[in-house]
């Protein structure tokens, strides 16, 4: 059942303004949240597109004192960045602005007490790690201590990044506090929680059985998180950076950042339209999209929409259209290792081709799963398809039209049944786009509206307007009317994607006024209509540009190494015949169970495809038998037996190990033969 709205209001997650953003946050929030907003204004429907930056949270306070300079600055800092690198690529937000504006402080105070008001939180004393000398209680990021888990030193009261164990700080071994380098002593504080708990049945009725629609990543989390049963949830904490608790005896007490945060959707549609913000939010016939990544999607699924609720008067979102993470060159995006493609640093490296960027990510959009970002991808993706069909096509059109008749939109004669067949399939063009972007399925979408510039190349090709120069000019200036008409077309379908190249396009046709609705119409440019000097849409990327991209990142890579650990030197060469005298087979772990006596020996049954055979493994500190049983991992089969602990193992089980000892399988990405082969 779909429901016909009034208006949409479509948020983007605020990014933290503790940083600048990069090509994960475009392609994974930024860049389809435009293009759906682009395509509804296109559509003439109401829309409201709302960002800003997320300024509060303790890892602003940490960078701040890292920097010896105050939250505040670093705030002002990278909001600014970030709001340029939005407006620099396109991101039409109807308003961009801040969680430490007056407005969303006022805002996210009075929604807060509203709910105390109405008695929706619970409040409950518990005790915290609070730090003598400095007088204040910490935030787990600000306690490390050690890891109970692998002895590292450095863990923080949240999680220890050495082994990546997810920790209380309770659980740290010898704490003690950034601040000061005091030990904390255990001290009681109040906080206010959401009983999420009390919402939960509603929550599962509104999102498992009204939903069933939503993206399966969006749905799949969803369901596992309310499998699990909600808990109340703190938001509230101890820290001086943030919005100070509107209670009295809150001292020293801010919201928490995850409670204020979407409450900067409301806030800055407030600061836009004082007088008219409320349809935005309360009318039950808007429809509210909330566009993120997958690490928000609990937070605008469960948590924020449990608050709308309880205040009482807001809709709820209609859909979270959230996507996967983007990986650049196999490896997750790092802001603290560096690991990633900045957009200020892009677009000075690659002036005017925002385009290019909006039309990769959108290509290679993490829409369904996690999606990797390659700079040779990029550059095929810009010369094979933005400049050899998109381009090729508007760039043949238009020089012709300027050979044969000075640049004039010329006459259309009897059309033939090719030119008909070909129009017939251009026309399925809009129904096609539309289908894909009212599911927000942008990478299918952008495919389609492709799909118009190969029809044109096609159509020229095999048309063939330079021969048939020589004895029939009527024909030509059909065949060239429509190729424009096809270009005036890809100048509409590319507008929500590529809106830099769909305005310098509309400039060369000289077309001013456009709309969705024309897309498909084959009159969108009148006979006699001058069109401007052709230009080139886009611009062929050489090699040697997007080496020094990669050698960018190969140096930031080998920085990191040495900064973190060594790598040990590669072993000298061998050649192939060496290579394949190994024979290196999947095969499956039956059984497993670890050696008597032995701390590190896992004695394994593995079935190699050819037989079942006994492998003893240094894997048992690592590993727990039921953990192995049922993997397929990597057995070098032909390696001498040999006899450990008195047990005949019969090969080796092929295993990464990092510089810290840490050891992982090497398996087949998907389920695979036993006994098939690694070559
Ligand atoms: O994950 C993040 O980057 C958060 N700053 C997103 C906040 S979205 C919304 F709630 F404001
Ligand atoms: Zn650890």
């Amino acid at each position: 059942m779909t429901k016909k709205f009034k208006r949409t209001t479509v948020t983007a997650a605020l990014p933290y303004a503790n940083g600048p953003v990069h090509i994960g946050h475009l392609a994974g929030v930024y860049v389809p949240a435009d293009i759906y907003v682009r395509y509804l204004r296109l559509k003439n429907e109401e829309v409201l597109f709302i960002g800003g930056s997320d300024e509060h949270g303790v890892p602003i306070t940490i960078r701040a004192k890292k920097e010896g300079v105050k939250p505040q600055d670093i705030v002002d800092k990278y909001h600014h960045i970030i709001k340029k690198s939005f407006e620099d690529f396109g991101i039409s937000f109807d308003i961009y602005s801040r969680t430490t504006s007056k407005t969303h402080h006022k805002v996210a105070s009075d929604f807060f007490k509203k709910l105390y008001d109405q008695g929706e939180f619970i409040e409950k004393t518990s005790e915290q790690y609070y730090d003598e000398e400095a007088k204040q209680f910490l935030a787990d990021r600000y306690i490390v201590g050690t890891c109970p888990h692998c002895k590292s030193e450095n863990a923080y009261g949240d999680q220890c990044e050495a082994c990546g164990t997810s920790l209380s700080p309770t659980d740290l071994i010898n704490p003690h506090s950034t601040i000061s380098g005091s030990k904390p002593v255990m001290r009681e504080t109040k906080h206010w929680y959401l009983p999420l708990d009390k919402h939960e049945a509603g929550l599962r009725k509104w999102i498992l059985e009204d939903h069933k629609e939503w993206k399966a990543n969006v749905y799949g989390q969803c369901k596992s998180w309310l499998d699990m049963g909600l808990q109340p949830r703190a938001v509230s904490r101890d820290l001086d950076w943030g919005i100070p608790v509107p209670l009295k005896g809150a001292e020293g007490k801010v919201l928490y950042v995850w409670f204020d945060a979407p409450i900067g959707y409301i806030s800055n549609t407030v600061e836009l339209l004082p007088d008219s913000w409320e349809k935005w939010w309360k009318d039950k016939d808007t429809r509210l999209i909330h566009f993120i990544g997958k690490d928000n999607i609990v937070f605008h699924c469960i948590v924020f929409p449990s608050m709308l609720k309880a205040e009482g008067s807001y809709i709820l979102p209609d859909n979270v259209p959230a996507n996967e993470f983007l990986n650049l060159e196999g490896d997750k995006i790092s802001t603290s290792r560096n690991w990633a493609v900045w957009l200020n640093e892009y677009l000075e490296d690659f002036p005017g081709k925002q385009d290019v960027l909006r039309y990769v990510l959108t290509a290679n959009a993490p829409e369904t799963k996690d999606n990797d970002f390659t700079w040779k991808d990029f550059q095929a993706r810009n010369n094979n398809e933005l400049v050899a069909i998109f381009g090729n096509f508007i760039n043949r059109a238009m020089v012709l039209t300027h050979k044969y008749f000075e640049g004039k939109i010329p006459a259309r004669d009897v059309l033939t049944d090719y030119d008909q067949e070909t129009i017939a399939e251009f026309v399925s063009v809009k129904k096609n786009v539309e289908s894909y972007l009212d599911v927000f399925r942008f990478r299918d979408a952008q495919k389609e509206a492709m799909t118009l510039a190969r029809i044109g190349n096609k159509y020229l090709a095999d048309t063939e307007p330079w021969k048939v120069a020589k004895t029939d000019m009527k024909r030509v200036g059909t065949i060239l009317n429509l190729s424009l008409q096809i270009a005036a077309n890809l100048s509409i379908a590319f507008e929500p994607f590529l809106p830099f190249s769909s305005k310098k396009l509309r400039d060369m046709l000289g077309m001013e006024a456009f709309k969705w609705n024309s897309l498909g119409s084959i009159d969108l440019l009148p006979e006699g209509h001058q069109t401007a000097k052709p230009e080139l849409l886009f611009e062929k990327i050489e090699d040697d540009v997007v080496e020094a991209q990669i050698k960018k990142l190969q140096d930031t890579k080998k920085a990191n190494e040495t900064a973190e650990h060594k790598v040990e030197p590669a072993k000298a060469d061998i050649d192939f015949e060496q290579f394949t005298k190994m024979d290196i087979r999947i095969g499956k772990v039956l059984e497993a169970e670890l050696v008597p006596k032995t701390s590190k020996l896992m004695k394994l049954k593995v079935d190699t495809g050819m037989d079942q055979r006994t492998i003893v493994s240094g894997i048992a500190e690592h590993f727990k038998p039921e953990e192995v049983i049922g993997k397929q991992v990597c057995v070098l089969v032909n390696l001498e037996a040999r006899k450990l602990r008195g047990i005949e193992s019969q090969g080796m089980i092929l295993m990464a190990e990092d510089a810290d000892g840490k050891l992982v399988f090497i398996q087949p990405s998907e389920i695979v033969t036993n006994g098939s082969q690694v070559k």
